[in-house]
């Protein structure tokens, strides 16, 4: 059995970083409804690949879901919001600041209208303090919270991770607060507002950054490779450092292309080993390296001697060759490395699915793999498949309430006026 199984969700997000948080929900076995507006939710038209299909961006996101379109600026589209309310155990939203309290529905009229639901809310800062008024997507996200600063090398620009940490990483965060408040909620019979800032979650993301911020006013950072000096203030950016009290560089191998790069961590049990593959006995015992504090001195003379053993080997022969020394290491995989990979593919994280619209192409798999319940993956749904199912099954509409409904355009946009 599915672990959320009878779990309902009645799923108002759009763009990434709520329909991750929903996904994923869907995937542990949640009834997912994405109540979508009578155009879709943006993404299904963005980047579009193929004509006239849902695109990746909108495919890749919202798979076990089912949709059902409601227009939330009809009279009649909130009746219909409001008897869904009341059969949900969460609802979730990720709007604009104040969207929802626009269309008559704040926290408050929400818990009032089922005392039980859980409601789950991403916004860019929260719904308090100077920035709360502000939109944002992942890299504002990503600026805000101090991942930028701390990305890249200190002469050069701030850098994006392609790792979305502000919109995925956010739905995480959520999904953890939405599972502990229905724990709660099962317990007291009373459902509370889950909130996560975008903000915050990069924040929490960056916390060993923020170790290092506080470090900086007792002394420099020792494993850093680029300069520090206590007093500085921000934390610099540090390339390829591992981050962590081990030395790390990503070493570039053969044939030198831009994804032929080993990860290594000169971890302090397996330098001796490390050092006597690359360099023999004199490497070993050289005093420039002899103990963790000298190769952080001397790390870019250590990383260059490793650079030059490297640059005659592919980066899997490098890899081979630091495998049996027990070096932690691991090769930069290319999303066209990873797609092909085999290891990828026996852990179901690179899934083959149809789609009505699109035919073959694939998802990232479930990362979270549950022994009893293992997640069962389907396609994402077209715009507004099961509106009528949703009515029916769930709220028990006949014919006639679902005719009216659509008659006073609870499901559609209001025909535009002629000019
Ligand atoms: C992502 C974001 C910047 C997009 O901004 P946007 O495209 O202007 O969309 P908003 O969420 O502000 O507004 C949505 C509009 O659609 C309307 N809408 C949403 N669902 C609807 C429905 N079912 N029926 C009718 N209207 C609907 C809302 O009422 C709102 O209209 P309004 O502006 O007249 O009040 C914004 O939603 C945001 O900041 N979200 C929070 C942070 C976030 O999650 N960002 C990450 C995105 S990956």
């Amino acid at each position: 059995m599915e672990a959320l199984k009878g779990i309902r969700i009645l799923d108002m997000t759009h763009v990434q970083a709520g329909p991750t948080c929903t996904q994923l929900l869907a995937w542990l076995g949640a009834d997912v409804i994405k109540l979508e507006p009578p155009q879709g939710d943006a993404t299904r038209g963005q980047l579009r690949d193929v004509p006239n299909a849902d695109s990746l961006y909108f495919t890749m996101l919202n798979c076990n879901k089912r949709s059902i379109v409601v227009n939330m600026k009809s009279a009649e589209g909130k009746t219909v919001f409001v008897d869904l309310l009341r059969k949900c155990d969460i609802v979730m939203e990720n709007f604009g600041p104040g969207v929802l309290d626009r269309l008559g529905f704040t926290w408050e009229k929400v818990h009032s209208l089922n005392p039980r639901v859980v409601m789950g809310s991403i916004k860019g800062f929260g719904s308090s303090g100077p920035y709360a008024d502000f939109k944002a997507y992942e890299n504002v996200a990503q600026a805000m919270g101090g991942a930028m600063s701390t990305t890249g090398l200190p002469e050069g620009p701030p850098f994006v991770t392609g790792a979305q940490i502000g919109d995925t990483g956010t739905g995480l965060h959520l999904a953890i607060g939405l599972l502990a408040a229905l724990h709660q909620r099962d317990r007291t019979g009373e459902g509370q507002y889950v909130e996560v800032a975008m903000m915050d979650g990069v924040m929490n993301l960056c916390r060993v950054k923020f170790r290092d911020h506080q470090r900086l006013f007792r002394g420099p950072l020792s494993e850093y490779s680029v300069e520090t000096a206590q007093g500085m203030g921000a934390v610099p950016r540090a390339g390829n450092d591992s981050g962590g009290g081990q030395l790390g560089n990503a070493i570039h191998c053969k044939p030198h292309g831009p994804n032929d790069w080993l990860y290594v961590v000169v971890q302090e049990a397996v330098w001796e080993g490390l050092a006597n593959r690359i360099g023999g006995d004199a490497l070993a015992k050289d005093p420039r390296f002899a103990k963790i504090a000298d190769r952080r001195k001397n790390q870019d003379e250590m990383w260059k001697l490793i650079t030059e053993f490297a640059k005659n080997y592919t980066k899997r022969e490098f890899m081979a060759i630091l495998n049996p020394l027990d070096v932690p290491c691991g090769p930069i995989m290319s999303t066209e490395d990873l797609a092909n990979d085999e290891h990828v593919r026996g852990r179901d994280m690179w899934v083959e699915l149809d789609h009505p619209q699109r035919g073959k192409w694939f998802n990232v798999g479930m990362p979270i793999k549950l022994s009893a319940s293992p997640a069962v993956i389907k396609r994402s749904p077209t715009l507004g498949e099961h509106t009528e199912e949703v009515l029916r099954e769930v709220l028990r509409y006949d014919d006639n309430k679902i005719k009216s409904l659509q008659q006073a355009g609870a499901f559609s946009a209001p025909p535009k006026k002629a000019a």
